[in-house]
């Protein structure tokens, strides 16, 4: 099987729309809500509904495709990337702003094919913003081309910089030493709680910069497609080639601006997906 962007594109574009009716629905209404790993980390019916309905669009489309998604692999499932087309899903990024009605969540699905990534949509379907890119092709909001900012100086950037949802005592300090290196050397900081909303947001010149440690392959796949495709830089926080199962990333609007942020972060060894 020959690997057809533009038909899985548009598979994927048409399921990410149905999905966020689901959101949409879901979104103003009380939410039944459950905790994982830890009294922070949250999942709701609602991201259970929107995978189920991915991996069955999926299914129908492209049986021979693999899948990777956020409460697949809460229950079990294992989370290995091949050589094949392999989708990647977070249902819903951004759980905790879904909870609390705080309209900045998103569906963010990726697809990858030979371990590069093809195809990345993100949607936030309280504010009807879509972000979509295909590899070569440039990224876009709504139809309409994107770009990062022409930022490059350390000190005019604004920065996002998230806390997490862990309670871990090693990644909260890891998550203090960072704001505090950083918060009065730049522009601003902030943290918004949708690490693919965040990488959308450096892809189309909102912010320049976004780092975080703890996050999932399913949290980045499709940002760094966005944000590579817009014109800026994804890479590992130690400033090597960016690896999407190492739990670390910094994406920014040059590498100019992300070689100025790496040597004022404290590392964090994190275990792979
Ligand atoms: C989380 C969000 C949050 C980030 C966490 C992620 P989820 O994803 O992206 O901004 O700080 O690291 O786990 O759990 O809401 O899909």
């Amino acid at each position: 099987t020959e690997f057809d962007v533009e038909t899985v594109f548009a598979v994927a574009l048409k399921a990410v729309k149905d999905a966020g009716e689901i959101i949409k629905e879901a979104f103003y209404k009380k939410k039944a809500v459950v905790t994982k790993s830890c009294d922070v980390d949250l999942v709701t019916e609602t991201d259970q509904a929107v995978e189920k309905m991915l991996i069955s669009r999926i299914k129908e489309n492209f049986p021979n495709h693999m899948f990777i998604g956020e409460e697949s692999v809460a229950a079990g499932e294992k989370c290995d990337l091949t050589d094949e087309p392999t989708w990647i899903v977070d249902p819903v990024d951004g759980t905790m702003n879904f909870v609390h009605s705080f309209p900045h969540s998103c569906i963010s699905l990726a697809v990858l094919y030979r371990k590069d990534i093809h195809v990345g949509i993100i949607y936030n379907p309280t504010l009807e913003q879509m972000y979509t890119a295909k590899l070569g092709q440039g990224a876009f909001l709504n139809g309409k081309p994107i770009r990062v900012s022409e930022e490059t100086e350390l000190g005019k950037s604004l920065v996002i910089a998230e806390f997490g949802t862990n309670r871990d005592p090693q990644k909260m300090e890891s998550v203090l030493k960072n704001i505090t290196a950083l918060m009065n050397k730049v522009h601003g900081l902030r943290a918004m709680g949708s690490a693919a909303l965040n990488m959308s947001s450096v892809a189309s010149g909102g912010s320049d910069c976004y780092f975080e440690y703890g996050i999932h392959v399913w949290d980045i796949a499709a940002g760094t497609l966005i944000v590579r495709e817009a014109g800026g830089v994804c890479i590992d926080t130690e400033g090597g080639p960016l690896d999407l199962m190492s739990r670390r990333m910094i994406c920014a609007s040059s590498e100019k601006l992300a070689l100025q942020i790496i040597p004022l972060l404290t590392q964090l060894k994190l275990e792979r997906d």
